[in-house]
């Protein structure tokens, strides 16, 4: 199927072409779009506890950043250029947000990150710099102007309090206007500025690095191993040293440790868990109370859906919701699978128990909402 917001590609041939490869500039992927906020509403984001915010200002050669949550006074004391305002997981506060998000459906849930979203006047932009993750950027309001390089130089400027590239030499460049996108693979140098006022919405990939799957993968596993015995040794040896450690302890600990064995299970599981865990700062709201049988009434009449902050993927018969595994019956399967992949459930005329049940506790949780 062809995608418009991909200009036509279909994902497959994106995927062939482009995913994690180079650059696409799709003029009008989005037609007509000027945006989602309106810079106020996004500078009232940036005050709120729960958002994640950055200011960064170039001022007299060296670049700034500042830390949010804002007071509401600091926006009216920045210079008339030169900065920019930048607001992380823009979709767990606007359902209009989390309604762009979907539309990146056609890449897997489990690599979609987050709706950043940015303001800044003329001149404004967070320097010369690469990701190390995929990113479509997609112009709201205004104009910016993209200088992009395949530069294998990666040097950053040394004490600078975010990341900027060393030298930063242009291959090629674009000014993108409301409704254009450009899809950018992990450590593509690229430097947008504002021309005039401009707000820019990226739809960033999860790549977490090898270093931190790996050791979330042990914390998960330091949870689920469960070996049996102690340590034995009746063919203990006399040493001469009494303090060393023997070679026939080490031996006999190496054997053990080689009983800490998993499988691909282990592996989805843990995924399934570490891919859908909130993040430390994410609060989710429990609704007001009501009974099993008014929820179960609204059900059959109302949409249900995935809160914005909530998280949840599936793998064969095991379902994850915000950092918790379940086995449903497999008469809840399709559904819940249903919910997971579009973040809705319309109403049935029934509802078996047992998924009355998960529905309730997770809506009572603030998982879901009406
Ligand atoms: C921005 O919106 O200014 C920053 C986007 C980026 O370069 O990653
Ligand atoms: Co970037």
């Amino acid at each position: 199927m062809k995608l418009p917001h991909l200009g036509g590609l279909t994902a497959k041939q994106f995927f062939r072409d482009y995913w994690q490869k180079k650059p696409l500039l799709i003029r009008q992927a989005f037609p007509h779009f000027s945006g989602l906020l309106t810079p106020d509403e996004l500078a009232g984001l940036a005050c709120e506890e729960d958002a994640q915010s950055r200011l960064v200002i170039f001022k007299q050669g060296k670049w700034q950043l500042e830390s949010g949550p804002f007071d509401e006074t600091r926006f009216a004391k920045l210079p008339k250029k030169d900065w920019t305002l930048l607001v992380q997981e823009v979709n767990h506060f606007l359902p209009e947000a989390a309604a762009l998000l979907q539309q990146f459906n056609f890449v897997p849930t489990a690599r979609l990150d987050d709706l950043m979203v940015s303001f800044a006047p003329d001149g404004g932009g967070v320097g010369p710099h690469f990701d190390s993750y995929d990113v479509f950027l997609l112009q709201g309001m205004g104009k910016r102007l993209w200088r992009i390089s395949d530069q294998q130089q990666q040097q950053l400027v040394e004490g600078a309090p975010l990341r900027i590239l060393q030298h930063f030499e242009s291959q090629q460049e674009w000014l993108l206007e409301a409704g254009d996108m450009l899809y950018l693979p992990p450590r593509y140098a690229h430097w947008g500025i504002a021309v005039g006022d401009c707000m820019t919405y990226s739809i960033g990939f999860r790549a977490p690095s090898v270093q931190e799957l790996a050791t979330q993968f042990l914390m998960h596993l330091q949870d689920t191993v469960a070996l049996d015995g102690f340590y034995t040794d009746p063919d203990l040896l006399a040493q001469t040293h009494p303090a060393e450690i023997s070679e026939q302890m080490v031996s006999k600990i190496d054997d053990v440790l080689k009983n800490v064995v998993w499988n691909k299970r282990d592996v989805s599981h843990f995924l399934g868990i570490y891919l859908t865990e909130p993040k430390a700062h994410v609060i989710f709201t429990p609704p007001r109370k009501i009974s099993l049988e008014k929820f179960v009434a609204r059900l059959q009449k109302e949409p249900i859906k995935l809160a914005l902050q909530s998280l949840m993927l599936f793998e064969g018969d095991q379902v994850y919701i915000n950092g918790l595994a379940l086995q449903p019956k497999t008469d809840a399967l399709i559904d819940l699978q249903k919910l997971a992949d579009t973040r809705v459930l319309h109403p049935m005329e029934r509802y078996t128990e047992h998924l009355a049940e998960l529905l309730y506790d997770w809506y009572q949780a603030g998982f879901l909402q009406f």
